[in-house]
């Protein structure tokens, strides 16, 4: 059993994240959610509140956190999970910015780190991101997909979500691996 902090960015490929976050679960992993501000357009709390037995966490400054969010939910994670990880998010991980929950998570994680990204194909294509997924790989950060397919843009191209199952592959090796 692991302890799995997932971190669900502002893309419509967070609605994935229901069916993995409950797969998890059913495995016995602890897991806590963060939701960033973007996310809760897309997916809502009650509904992995629900799935994790534990409310989401999305405010930097939380009374139910006493030492920080960022600082008690990174201190106990096996794992930390980036999925959808969106253009701002990679941005703001890339450069360090802390400029929300999750991106000052990710500074204050000393686990291993998976970015599933999602976005436009024009999006994935544009340097700038590419740049911050170079920056990402060389400071350690595992990234899975994105994938060639349907795009919520009503066009089929490079930067769909892996699906659900991959990301839980991808996961399981990754705890085995930490664990051996
Ligand atoms: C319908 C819709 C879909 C979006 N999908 C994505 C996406 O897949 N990837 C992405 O990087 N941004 C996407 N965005 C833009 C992000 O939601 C926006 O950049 C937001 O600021 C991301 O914030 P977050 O990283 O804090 O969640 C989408 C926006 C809308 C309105």
């Amino acid at each position: 059993m692991a302890s799995i902090l997932i971190g669900i960015g502002g893309g419509i490929a967070a609605y994935k994240m229901a069916t993995v976050v409950s797969r998890l679960v059913q495995q016995q992993h602890r897991v806590s959610v963060v939701l960033t501000h973007g996310a809760q357009h897309f997916v809502g709390k009650a509904t992995f509140a629900a799935l994790c037995g534990t409310a989401p966490v999305s405010e930097t400054y939380d009374d139910r956190f006493p030492l920080g969010a960022h600082i008690e939910l990174a201190q106990r994670a096996d794992l930390l999970v980036l999925a959808p990880a969106t253009a701002r998010l990679l941005a703001s991980c890339a450069q360090g910015l802390a400029d929300d929950l999750l991106a000052t998570l990710y500074l204050n994680c000393e686990c291993p780190v998976l970015c599933a990204p999602a976005m436009s194909s024009p999006m994935w294509d544009k340097p700038a991101v590419q740049r911050n997924v170079a920056t990402l790989k060389s400071d350690g950060v595992l990234f899975v997909g994105p994938e060639s397919g349907w795009l919520s843009c009503r066009k089929s191209g490079l930067g769909r979500m892996s699906e659900p199952e991959k990301l839980l592959e991808w996961i399981a090796a990754q705890l085995a691996e930490s664990t051996s």
